[in-house]
């Protein structure tokens, strides 16, 4: 296979910002949250993309809704929470206040027809699928499901509305999004970075799939790579596994062949414990790390139980400035416990002021470095071999969106 070559202004220049800006974000469907943050009506939630602030609510009616978070008496932004629960939305500033359907309920003190004001916030295209809410600020867009195409079965099949907010962080560091997004689309970077999973992943059986735009990667577990020290071994992060499967490591010591079989035993028993049928499902899933690639700029790792979703975030002016977006969720049976227990806070840090874990840190810790190299005079392109071919799936949909080239089939 050759080698495919990027252009390295694409991740440094302003240019690009821009024209991600008007091509990109206004055109694509994203994924703004997971369903369970709009678990009742009143429930809302804001997120940002790029200059864009948008906010999502449940009304009345059980409808998920997206609007700009903008207030249509002079602008400001209306709603500066990250989420909760409201009855309305009012503006901190002369407090015009609008209905969870985004209709303008008061204007106090304004003396003039009613009909001189505007009906309510500016709405966006809105979807709930798969568990997740979407949202869309191009009216002529594609439906979600066009948009979604053969990533769509693979998403649904997880039913992920049973899922419960665990953890919540948005990490400012200094790389393009494209520079973050690429390190978890990649794991030609397992062996050298992580060697530690080596003891329980199998690096040679990793494969990428390209679904239209979108891709998924899937990461086989129970079986050490081979060619590393774990070769042959019931070690390291191996043992972990085996133990919080409920099983004694000793039992596997001189038989590394049956440690995967016993931990998918395990895997299946423990599905049907907890009664999760996932029909749409194969076996394999139940034990294996499977990563959906939804472009431009999210993947949903998905294991049985958990869910961990990775969002990289443009800066609304800095091409070299990213919000990574790290949200953990937990299987939680069904639709059982909806509503019972509160969500977490979502925490903001800058890079370097709290630990990331091993994994992530070590991936983070590495992403301003790469991005200043990137911008040497002595670095031109980027080169992209066959285990970086999810990042070569998104810049043709990138070009696709940015300049009318043919769409990733
Ligand atoms: S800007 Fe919102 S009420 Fe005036």
């Amino acid at each position: 296979m050759s080698l495919r070559r990027i252009p390295k202004d694409r991740y440094l220049s302003r240019e690009a910002l821009l024209l991600e800006r008007e091509r990109l974000w206004r055109r694509v469907w994203l994924l703004a949250g997971h369903a369970s943050m709009l678990d009742a009506p009143g429930s809302f939630f804001t997120f940002e993309t790029g200059v864009e602030s948008l906010l999502l609510s449940r009304d009345a009616g059980g409808r998920a809704r997206a609007f700009h978070n903008v207030c249509q008496h002079r602008g400001t932004r209306l709603c500066a929470e990250d989420r909760g629960h409201v009855e309305s939305f009012r503006c901190p500033y002369h407090a015009w206040t609008y209905g969870l359907d985004g209709a303008l309920l008061r204007a106090p003190g304004m003396r003039c027809a009613p009909e001189a004001l505007p009906r309510g916030l500016s709405e966006l295209r809105c979807e709930e699928l798969g568990g997740f809410v979407w949202v869309c600020l191009d009216a002529e867009a594609e439906s979600l499901d066009v948009f979604l195409g053969p990533l769509l079965p693979k998403l649904v099949a997880y039913e992920a509305r049973g899922y419960r907010l665990t953890h919540d962080l948005t990490v400012e560091i200094a790389c393009n999004w494209k520079t973050s997004a690429d390190v978890s689309n990649e794991a030609y970077h397992l062996r050298s970075l992580h060697p530690e999973l080596c003891a329980v992943v199998d690096d040679t059986r990793i494969t990428v799939e390209r679904l239209g735009l979108h891709g998924r990667i899937t990461v086989p577990v129970g079986a050490p790579s081979p060619g590393t020290p774990y070769e042959g071994k019931v070690a390291g992060a191996l043992r972990e596994l085996l133990k919080q499967s409920g099983l004694d490591p000793a039992r596997f010591e001189g038989d590394p062949g049956s440690v995967r079989p016993a931990l998918l035993t395990a895997a299946k028993e423990r599905a049907a414990a907890a009664g999760w049928t996932l029909p749409g499902l194969e076996e394999a899933q139940l034990l294996d790390k499977h990563q959906l690639y939804v472009f431009p700029n999210v993947q949903l790792n998905f294991t049985l139980h958990r869910l961990e979703i990775y969002r990289h975030r443009p800066h609304p002016e800095d091409p070299q400035v990213t919000y990574f977006d790290e949200q953990a969720y937990e299987r939680s049976g069904g639709e059982g416990g909806r509503g019972v227990r509160p969500l977490p806070q979502r925490r903001r840090i800058r890079h370097g002021e709290a630990p990331l874990g091993p994994v992530m840190g070590a991936d983070v810790d590495l992403l301003p470095e790469l991005q200043r190299g990137m911008a040497s005079s002595g670095f031109s392109e980027l080169l992209l071999g066959e285990g970086e071919r999810a990042i070569e799936t998104m810049h043709q949909g990138l070009q696709h969106y940015l300049h009318g080239t043919e769409r990733p089939t």
